[in-house]
Protein backbone atom coordinates (compact mmCIF):
# COMPACT_ATOMS: atom_id res chain seq x y z
CA UNK A 1 0.00 0.00 0.00
CA UNK A 2 1.33 3.50 -0.28
CA UNK A 3 1.72 6.11 2.04
CA UNK A 4 2.43 9.95 2.54
CA UNK A 5 5.22 10.95 4.61
CA UNK A 6 4.73 14.47 5.68
CA UNK A 7 7.43 16.86 7.22
CA UNK A 8 5.82 19.82 9.50
CA UNK A 9 5.89 23.07 10.34
CA UNK A 10 6.37 24.81 6.53
CA UNK A 11 4.07 27.95 5.92
CA UNK A 12 1.76 27.51 3.22
CA UNK A 13 0.84 30.31 0.60
CA UNK A 14 -0.55 30.27 -3.12
CA UNK A 15 -3.51 29.23 -4.64
CA UNK A 16 -5.79 25.69 -4.62
CA UNK A 17 -8.64 24.98 -7.15
CA UNK A 18 -11.48 22.93 -6.14
CA UNK A 19 -12.62 19.99 -8.56
CA UNK A 20 -16.13 18.57 -9.56
CA UNK A 21 -17.78 17.10 -6.41
CA UNK A 22 -17.59 13.36 -5.78
CA UNK A 23 -20.83 13.46 -4.45
CA UNK A 24 -22.16 14.86 -7.20
CA UNK A 25 -20.83 12.84 -9.89
CA UNK A 26 -21.58 9.46 -7.95
CA UNK A 27 -25.39 9.72 -8.52
CA UNK A 28 -25.21 11.83 -12.46
CA UNK A 29 -23.14 8.84 -13.58
CA UNK A 30 -25.82 5.91 -12.84
CA UNK A 31 -28.37 8.73 -13.98
CA UNK A 32 -27.18 8.03 -17.68
CA UNK A 33 -28.60 4.59 -16.86
CA UNK A 34 -32.34 6.64 -17.82
CA UNK A 35 -31.36 7.46 -21.29
CA UNK A 36 -30.21 5.92 -24.28
CA UNK A 37 -28.29 8.72 -25.85
CA UNK A 38 -25.01 9.89 -25.36
CA UNK A 39 -24.49 12.61 -22.24
CA UNK A 40 -21.08 14.38 -21.53
CA UNK A 41 -19.88 15.25 -18.05
CA UNK A 42 -17.80 17.86 -16.99
CA UNK A 43 -15.82 18.74 -14.11
CA UNK A 44 -15.53 15.47 -13.19
CA UNK A 45 -13.11 14.75 -10.82
CA UNK A 46 -10.38 12.08 -11.35
CA UNK A 47 -10.93 9.91 -8.13
CA UNK A 48 -10.60 6.19 -7.70
CA UNK A 49 -14.40 6.18 -6.95
CA UNK A 50 -15.67 7.94 -10.12
CA UNK A 51 -13.55 5.49 -11.44
CA UNK A 52 -15.65 2.30 -9.81
CA UNK A 53 -18.47 4.01 -10.76
CA UNK A 54 -17.37 3.96 -14.54
CA UNK A 55 -15.95 0.38 -14.21
CA UNK A 56 -19.90 -0.37 -13.02
CA UNK A 57 -21.58 1.51 -15.86
CA UNK A 58 -19.00 -0.06 -18.62
CA UNK A 59 -19.88 -3.59 -16.98
CA UNK A 60 -23.34 -3.04 -17.25
CA UNK A 61 -22.55 -2.22 -21.43
CA UNK A 62 -22.30 1.57 -21.56
CA UNK A 63 -20.10 2.95 -24.20
CA UNK A 64 -18.15 5.12 -21.78
CA UNK A 65 -15.31 7.40 -23.49
CA UNK A 66 -13.02 9.37 -20.46
CA UNK A 67 -10.75 11.97 -21.26
CA UNK A 68 -8.94 15.00 -18.56
CA UNK A 69 -11.92 16.04 -16.49
CA UNK A 70 -14.65 14.92 -18.67
CA UNK A 71 -16.26 11.74 -19.67
CA UNK A 72 -19.13 10.70 -22.75
CA UNK A 73 -21.37 7.93 -21.73
CA UNK A 74 -23.70 6.32 -23.78
CA UNK A 75 -26.25 3.64 -22.47
CA UNK A 76 -28.14 2.64 -25.64
CA UNK A 77 -26.49 -0.89 -25.38
CA UNK A 78 -27.38 -1.77 -21.58
CA UNK A 79 -27.17 -5.24 -21.97
CA UNK A 80 -27.46 -6.25 -18.33
CA UNK A 81 -29.22 -5.50 -15.03
CA UNK A 82 -26.97 -7.01 -12.76
CA UNK A 83 -24.48 -5.18 -10.41
CA UNK A 84 -20.28 -6.61 -10.43
CA UNK A 85 -20.24 -7.52 -7.14
CA UNK A 86 -16.94 -6.98 -7.24
CA UNK A 87 -17.40 -3.82 -8.20
CA UNK A 88 -20.31 -3.02 -6.29
CA UNK A 89 -19.02 -3.67 -3.13
CA UNK A 90 -16.27 -1.01 -3.03
CA UNK A 91 -18.25 1.71 -2.57
CA UNK A 92 -21.42 2.99 -0.75
CA UNK A 93 -22.34 4.61 -3.68
CA UNK A 94 -23.26 1.86 -6.38
CA UNK A 95 -27.29 1.53 -4.82
CA UNK A 96 -27.44 4.71 -6.93
CA UNK A 97 -26.97 2.18 -10.17
CA UNK A 98 -30.20 0.24 -8.60
CA UNK A 99 -33.23 2.90 -9.08
CA UNK A 100 -32.33 3.62 -12.58
CA UNK A 101 -31.84 0.04 -13.61
CA UNK A 102 -34.90 -0.78 -12.15
CA UNK A 103 -36.81 1.73 -14.02
CA UNK A 104 -35.06 0.83 -17.20
CA UNK A 105 -35.31 -3.10 -17.21
CA UNK A 106 -37.85 -3.83 -14.29
CA UNK A 107 -35.75 -5.69 -12.52
CA UNK A 108 -31.87 -5.64 -10.95
CA UNK A 109 -29.82 -7.63 -9.08
CA UNK A 110 -27.01 -6.30 -6.74
CA UNK A 111 -25.17 -7.80 -3.46
CA UNK A 112 -25.48 -6.38 0.11
CA UNK A 113 -23.47 -2.23 0.07
CA UNK A 114 -21.39 -4.05 2.91
CA UNK A 115 -22.25 -4.74 6.66
CA UNK A 116 -25.37 -7.12 7.50
CA UNK A 117 -28.44 -6.63 5.50
CA UNK A 118 -30.31 -3.78 7.27
CA UNK A 119 -29.06 -1.89 10.10
CA UNK A 120 -26.48 -3.27 12.61
CA UNK A 121 -23.07 -3.53 11.10
CA UNK A 122 -22.70 -1.65 7.73
CA UNK A 123 -24.71 1.66 6.41
CA UNK A 124 -28.16 0.64 6.39
CA UNK A 125 -30.35 0.33 3.39
CA UNK A 126 -33.65 0.25 4.53
CA UNK A 127 -34.79 3.49 3.28
CA UNK A 128 -33.72 2.19 -0.76
CA UNK A 129 -35.45 -0.50 0.28
CA UNK A 130 -38.36 0.47 1.22
CA UNK A 131 -38.57 2.79 -1.85
CA UNK A 132 -38.50 0.78 -4.49
CA UNK A 133 -41.39 -1.03 -2.67
CA UNK A 134 -43.41 2.09 -2.50
CA UNK A 135 -43.00 2.20 -6.22
CA UNK A 136 -44.40 -0.66 -6.74
CA UNK A 137 -41.69 -3.32 -6.70
CA UNK A 138 -41.22 -6.62 -5.05
CA UNK A 139 -37.87 -7.46 -3.21
CA UNK A 140 -36.41 -11.12 -3.08
CA UNK A 141 -33.48 -11.25 -0.26
CA UNK A 142 -31.21 -13.69 -0.85
CA UNK A 143 -27.96 -14.66 0.90
CA UNK A 144 -25.47 -12.86 -1.17
CA UNK A 145 -27.78 -10.67 -3.14
CA UNK A 146 -30.88 -8.68 -3.65
CA UNK A 147 -33.49 -9.49 -6.52
CA UNK A 148 -35.59 -6.49 -6.91
CA UNK A 149 -38.15 -6.75 -9.89
CA UNK A 150 -41.54 -4.60 -10.97
CA UNK A 151 -43.74 -4.90 -14.09
CA UNK A 152 -44.29 -0.83 -13.92
CA UNK A 153 -43.43 1.64 -11.20
CA UNK A 154 -46.51 4.00 -10.23
CA UNK A 155 -46.00 6.92 -8.80
CA UNK A 156 -46.46 7.49 -5.17
CA UNK A 157 -46.42 9.62 -1.64
CA UNK A 158 -43.78 9.16 0.80
CA UNK A 159 -42.41 10.30 3.83
CA UNK A 160 -39.16 9.82 4.66
CA UNK A 161 -38.83 8.16 8.51
CA UNK A 162 -34.86 10.13 8.43
CA UNK A 163 -33.47 12.53 6.05
CA UNK A 164 -30.59 10.33 3.81
CA UNK A 165 -29.15 12.75 0.87
CA UNK A 166 -28.77 9.10 -1.23
CA UNK A 167 -32.03 8.15 -0.70
CA UNK A 168 -33.61 11.22 -1.57
CA UNK A 169 -31.26 11.20 -4.73
CA UNK A 170 -31.96 7.57 -5.42
CA UNK A 171 -36.07 8.04 -5.00
CA UNK A 172 -35.80 10.81 -7.46
CA UNK A 173 -34.15 8.62 -10.04
CA UNK A 174 -36.19 5.47 -9.62
CA UNK A 175 -39.46 7.90 -9.98
CA UNK A 176 -38.20 9.92 -12.53
CA UNK A 177 -39.68 7.42 -15.53
CA UNK A 178 -42.53 6.06 -13.57
CA UNK A 179 -46.61 6.07 -14.59
CA UNK A 180 -47.84 9.43 -12.39
CA UNK A 181 -46.94 11.96 -9.78
CA UNK A 182 -44.45 10.66 -6.60
CA UNK A 183 -44.73 13.35 -3.63
CA UNK A 184 -41.63 13.02 -1.59
CA UNK A 185 -41.41 15.13 1.89
CA UNK A 186 -38.78 15.26 4.57
CA UNK A 187 -35.84 15.30 1.76
CA UNK A 188 -32.53 15.97 1.72
CA UNK A 189 -32.15 19.55 0.66
CA UNK A 190 -28.09 19.23 -0.25
CA UNK A 191 -26.88 21.57 -3.36
CA UNK A 192 -25.94 18.18 -4.95
CA UNK A 193 -29.49 16.60 -5.12
CA UNK A 194 -30.58 20.47 -6.89
CA UNK A 195 -27.68 19.22 -9.48
CA UNK A 196 -28.85 16.03 -9.98
CA UNK A 197 -32.55 17.36 -10.00
CA UNK A 198 -31.37 20.19 -12.66
CA UNK A 199 -29.42 17.54 -14.85
CA UNK A 200 -32.46 15.64 -15.08
CA UNK A 201 -34.71 18.75 -15.84
CA UNK A 202 -32.71 19.27 -18.56
CA UNK A 203 -33.39 16.19 -20.32
CA UNK A 204 -36.93 16.53 -19.93
CA UNK A 205 -37.73 14.99 -16.07
CA UNK A 206 -40.48 17.01 -14.18
CA UNK A 207 -38.83 17.29 -10.54
CA UNK A 208 -39.71 20.30 -8.50
CA UNK A 209 -39.06 21.11 -4.98
CA UNK A 210 -35.36 19.43 -5.51
CA UNK A 211 -33.12 22.15 -2.23
CA UNK A 212 -36.51 22.24 -0.27
CA UNK A 213 -37.79 19.45 1.86
CA UNK A 214 -40.62 18.40 -0.32
CA UNK A 215 -39.96 17.35 -3.92
CA UNK A 216 -42.35 16.35 -6.39
CA UNK A 217 -41.44 14.12 -9.58
CA UNK A 218 -44.21 13.61 -12.30
CA UNK A 219 -43.07 10.32 -14.59
CA UNK A 220 -42.21 10.53 -17.82
CA UNK A 221 -41.85 8.47 -20.68
CA UNK A 222 -38.08 8.71 -21.56
CA UNK A 223 -35.08 11.20 -21.13
CA UNK A 224 -33.22 12.93 -23.60
CA UNK A 225 -29.36 13.24 -24.12
CA UNK A 226 -27.28 16.52 -22.30
CA UNK A 227 -24.47 17.91 -21.34
CA UNK A 228 -23.71 18.51 -18.01
CA UNK A 229 -21.17 20.43 -15.43
CA UNK A 230 -20.47 18.75 -11.86
CA UNK A 231 -20.93 21.43 -9.56
CA UNK A 232 -17.19 21.86 -7.31
CA UNK A 233 -16.74 19.72 -4.49
CA UNK A 234 -17.84 22.06 -0.99
CA UNK A 235 -16.66 19.61 1.05
CA UNK A 236 -12.79 20.45 -0.63
CA UNK A 237 -13.30 24.08 -0.27
CA UNK A 238 -14.53 23.29 3.82
CA UNK A 239 -11.36 20.99 3.90
CA UNK A 240 -9.01 23.22 2.25
CA UNK A 241 -10.38 26.66 4.08
CA UNK A 242 -10.41 24.39 7.43
CA UNK A 243 -6.22 23.59 6.16
CA UNK A 244 -5.28 27.44 5.77
CA UNK A 245 -7.03 28.86 9.00
CA UNK A 246 -5.25 25.31 10.96
CA UNK A 247 -2.14 26.22 9.32
CA UNK A 248 -2.54 30.36 10.23
CA UNK A 249 -1.41 30.40 6.08
CA UNK A 250 -3.11 32.65 3.00
CA UNK A 251 -4.80 30.42 0.59
CA UNK A 252 -6.84 31.49 -1.94
CA UNK A 253 -9.28 28.79 -2.93
CA UNK A 254 -10.16 29.24 -6.65
CA UNK A 255 -13.24 26.97 -8.40
CA UNK A 256 -15.33 27.08 -5.50
CA UNK A 257 -19.12 27.97 -4.31
CA UNK A 258 -19.22 29.68 -1.27
CA UNK A 259 -22.88 29.99 -0.91
CA UNK A 260 -22.56 25.91 -0.61
CA UNK A 261 -19.98 26.44 2.86
CA UNK A 262 -21.75 29.24 4.30
CA UNK A 263 -22.27 27.94 7.41
CA UNK A 264 -18.77 27.24 7.85
CA UNK A 265 -18.07 31.03 6.61
CA UNK A 266 -20.65 32.52 9.03
CA UNK A 267 -18.09 30.33 11.88
CA UNK A 268 -15.36 31.27 10.75
CA UNK A 269 -16.30 35.25 11.36
CA UNK A 270 -17.66 33.95 15.09
CA UNK A 271 -14.05 32.56 15.64
CA UNK A 272 -11.99 35.43 14.20
CA UNK A 273 -10.45 34.02 10.81
CA UNK A 274 -10.18 36.21 8.56
CA UNK A 275 -11.05 35.57 4.99
CA UNK A 276 -12.56 37.63 1.53
CA UNK A 277 -14.98 35.79 -0.84
CA UNK A 278 -16.54 35.99 -3.74
CA UNK A 279 -18.36 34.15 -6.85
CA UNK A 280 -15.38 31.41 -6.95
CA UNK A 281 -13.02 31.90 -4.51
CA UNK A 282 -12.35 32.18 -0.63
CA UNK A 283 -9.05 33.92 0.39
CA UNK A 284 -8.04 32.39 4.17
CA UNK A 285 -5.84 34.81 5.60
CA UNK A 286 -3.58 34.22 8.68
CA UNK A 287 -5.80 34.28 12.06
CA UNK A 288 -3.83 35.81 15.28
CA UNK A 289 -5.97 33.81 17.97
CA UNK A 290 -9.15 31.11 16.75
CA UNK A 291 -11.82 30.94 19.20
CA UNK A 292 -13.15 27.67 20.57
CA UNK A 293 -17.02 26.89 18.70
CA UNK A 294 -19.02 24.42 19.82
CA UNK A 295 -20.78 22.81 16.66
CA UNK A 296 -23.65 19.93 16.44
CA UNK A 297 -23.69 18.21 12.67
CA UNK A 298 -26.37 18.49 11.05
CA UNK A 299 -28.15 18.05 7.34
CA UNK A 300 -27.59 20.87 4.75
CA UNK A 301 -27.78 23.93 4.89
CA UNK A 302 -26.31 22.64 8.86
CA UNK A 303 -23.10 21.67 9.30
CA UNK A 304 -22.14 19.44 7.48
CA UNK A 305 -20.86 15.77 9.09
CA UNK A 306 -18.03 15.68 5.90
CA UNK A 307 -16.26 18.88 7.70
CA UNK A 308 -17.02 17.47 11.74
CA UNK A 309 -13.30 15.95 10.95
CA UNK A 310 -11.39 19.06 9.79
CA UNK A 311 -13.18 21.10 12.17
CA UNK A 312 -12.26 19.50 15.56
CA UNK A 313 -8.89 19.40 13.81
CA UNK A 314 -9.10 23.16 13.85
CA UNK A 315 -10.61 22.99 17.09
CA UNK A 316 -7.21 21.31 18.82
CA UNK A 317 -5.98 24.99 17.62
CA UNK A 318 -8.36 27.12 19.43
CA UNK A 319 -7.79 29.17 22.46
CA UNK A 320 -10.47 27.24 25.10
CA UNK A 321 -12.54 24.62 25.11
CA UNK A 322 -14.96 23.41 22.12
CA UNK A 323 -18.16 20.71 22.11
CA UNK A 324 -18.34 18.62 19.19
CA UNK A 325 -21.72 16.89 18.33
CA UNK A 326 -21.75 14.40 15.50
CA UNK A 327 -25.34 13.47 15.22
CA UNK A 328 -25.06 11.59 11.65
CA UNK A 329 -23.12 8.96 12.28
CA UNK A 330 -21.87 6.72 14.87
CA UNK A 331 -18.36 6.36 14.53
CA UNK A 332 -17.08 9.51 12.74
CA UNK A 333 -15.18 10.55 15.87
CA UNK A 334 -13.46 7.54 16.69
CA UNK A 335 -10.32 9.25 14.59
CA UNK A 336 -9.89 11.73 17.53
CA UNK A 337 -7.78 8.91 18.99
CA UNK A 338 -5.16 9.61 16.57
CA UNK A 339 -5.53 13.22 17.33
CA UNK A 340 -4.16 12.38 20.83
CA UNK A 341 -1.78 10.81 19.63
CA UNK A 342 -0.52 13.31 17.88
CA UNK A 343 -0.63 15.89 21.50
CA UNK A 344 -4.36 16.56 20.86
CA UNK A 345 -6.08 17.26 23.98
CA UNK A 346 -9.59 15.06 23.55
CA UNK A 347 -12.12 14.48 25.83
CA UNK A 348 -14.01 11.41 24.42
CA UNK A 349 -18.00 12.17 26.31
CA UNK A 350 -19.98 9.60 24.14
CA UNK A 351 -19.55 7.97 20.73
CA UNK A 352 -21.66 11.42 19.53
CA UNK A 353 -19.71 13.98 21.08
CA UNK A 354 -15.96 15.56 21.94
CA UNK A 355 -14.74 17.75 23.95
CA UNK A 356 -11.42 19.31 22.49
CA UNK A 357 -9.21 21.93 24.69
CA UNK A 358 -6.74 23.89 22.67
CA UNK A 359 -4.31 25.16 21.52
CA UNK A 360 -2.15 22.09 21.62
CA UNK A 361 1.28 21.44 20.22
CA UNK A 362 1.01 18.42 17.46
CA UNK A 363 3.84 16.32 16.93
CA UNK A 364 4.09 13.38 13.90
CA UNK A 365 3.04 10.12 14.07
CA UNK A 366 3.14 7.08 11.66
CA UNK A 367 -1.00 7.08 11.54
CA UNK A 368 -3.51 5.02 9.56
CA UNK A 369 -6.33 6.49 7.85
CA UNK A 370 -9.75 5.25 8.64
CA UNK A 371 -11.87 6.88 6.20
CA UNK A 372 -12.12 9.31 3.85
CA UNK A 373 -12.73 12.75 5.89
CA UNK A 374 -10.52 11.44 9.19
CA UNK A 375 -8.08 10.99 6.55
CA UNK A 376 -7.79 14.28 4.89
CA UNK A 377 -8.15 15.23 8.24
CA UNK A 378 -4.83 13.42 9.97
CA UNK A 379 -3.28 15.18 6.54
CA UNK A 380 -3.83 18.36 7.49
CA UNK A 381 -2.86 17.97 11.37
CA UNK A 382 0.63 16.19 9.58
CA UNK A 383 1.08 19.64 8.10
CA UNK A 384 0.88 21.91 11.02
CA UNK A 385 2.44 18.84 13.41
CA UNK A 386 5.98 19.02 14.73
CA UNK A 387 8.30 16.58 12.94
CA UNK A 388 7.20 13.97 10.43
CA UNK A 389 4.00 11.86 9.90
CA UNK A 390 3.60 9.11 8.01
CA UNK A 391 -0.23 8.00 6.79
CA UNK A 392 -0.95 4.73 5.47
CA UNK A 393 -3.99 3.51 3.67
CA UNK A 394 -4.01 6.43 1.41
CA UNK A 395 -6.72 4.92 -0.91
CA UNK A 396 -8.62 6.42 2.15
CA UNK A 397 -8.12 9.93 1.16
CA UNK A 398 -7.21 9.53 -2.55
CA UNK A 399 -10.52 8.46 -2.73
CA UNK A 400 -12.05 11.39 -2.72
CA UNK A 401 -9.10 14.09 -3.10
CA UNK A 402 -7.98 14.30 -6.28
CA UNK A 403 -4.27 14.14 -6.39
CA UNK A 404 -3.80 15.71 -3.05
CA UNK A 405 -0.39 15.44 -2.71
CA UNK A 406 0.76 17.57 -5.71
CA UNK A 407 -1.76 20.10 -4.92
CA UNK A 408 -0.31 20.34 -1.61
CA UNK A 409 2.71 20.29 -2.18
CA UNK A 410 2.23 23.12 -4.77
CA UNK A 411 1.47 25.40 -1.34
CA UNK A 412 4.64 24.51 -0.37
CA UNK A 413 4.17 21.42 1.94
CA UNK A 414 6.42 18.90 2.24
CA UNK A 415 5.15 15.64 1.48
CA UNK A 416 5.89 12.63 -0.65
CA UNK A 417 3.59 9.57 -1.54
CA UNK A 418 5.99 6.51 -1.49
CA UNK A 419 4.79 2.94 -2.01
CA UNK A 420 4.98 1.49 1.30
CA UNK A 421 5.64 -2.32 -0.06
CA UNK A 422 8.92 -1.29 -1.29
CA UNK A 423 10.64 -0.19 2.13
C1 LIG B 1 -24.21 10.95 1.80
O1 LIG B 1 -24.17 9.67 2.36
C2 LIG B 1 -22.77 11.24 1.41
N1 LIG B 1 -22.29 10.25 0.44
C3 LIG B 1 -21.89 11.19 2.65
O2 LIG B 1 -20.58 11.57 2.25
C4 LIG B 1 -22.41 12.20 3.66
O3 LIG B 1 -21.64 12.09 4.84
C5 LIG B 1 -23.88 11.91 3.98
O4 LIG B 1 -24.65 11.91 2.77
C6 LIG B 1 -24.48 12.94 4.91
O5 LIG B 1 -24.33 14.21 4.38
C7 LIG B 1 -22.65 10.36 -0.86
O6 LIG B 1 -23.38 11.25 -1.25
C8 LIG B 1 -22.10 9.32 -1.79
P1 LIG B 1 -27.40 9.56 4.55
P2 LIG B 1 -25.56 8.89 2.64
O7 LIG B 1 -28.25 8.54 3.90
O8 LIG B 1 -26.59 9.33 1.71
C9 LIG B 1 -28.96 6.65 7.90
C10 LIG B 1 -18.25 11.35 2.13
O9 LIG B 1 -17.36 11.36 2.98
N2 LIG B 1 -29.59 5.83 6.86
O10 LIG B 1 -27.76 11.00 4.42
O11 LIG B 1 -25.22 7.44 2.70
C11 LIG B 1 -27.44 6.59 7.84
O12 LIG B 1 -26.95 5.47 8.55
C12 LIG B 1 -19.53 10.59 2.39
O13 LIG B 1 -18.20 11.94 1.02
C13 LIG B 1 -30.45 4.81 7.27
O14 LIG B 1 -30.66 4.60 8.46
O15 LIG B 1 -25.92 9.40 4.06
C14 LIG B 1 -27.04 7.91 8.49
O16 LIG B 1 -27.03 7.74 9.90
C15 LIG B 1 -19.52 9.91 3.75
N3 LIG B 1 -31.05 4.04 6.32
C16 LIG B 1 -28.20 8.85 8.13
O17 LIG B 1 -29.25 8.02 7.61
C17 LIG B 1 -30.85 4.24 4.98
O18 LIG B 1 -31.45 3.50 4.16
C18 LIG B 1 -27.85 9.87 7.07
O19 LIG B 1 -27.21 9.15 6.07
C19 LIG B 1 -29.97 5.27 4.58
C20 LIG B 1 -29.36 6.04 5.53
Amino acid sequence: MSKFIINGGNMLSGEINVKGAKNAALKIIPAALLSKEKITIKNLPDIEDVSLALSLISDLGADVKRSKGQVEICCENINKSELLPEIANKFRASIMFVGPLLARFGEVKFPHPGGCVIGAGGRPIDIFLNSYERLGAEIIEGEKYYQIKAKKLTGCDYFFPLISVTGTESFILTAVLADGVTNLKNCAMEPEIEALAEYLNKQGAKIKGAGTPTITIEGVKELRASDFTIIPDRIETGSFAIMAAAAKSKITINDCNPEHVLILLNIFKMINIPFESGNDFIKILPAKEIKPYNVKTREYPGFPTDLQSPFTLLMTQANGSSLIHETIYDRRLMFTDMLMQMGADIIMCDPHRVVVNGPSKLYGKKLISPDLRAGITLLIAALIANGQTEIDNIYQINRGYENIDDRLRILGADIKCINSLKI
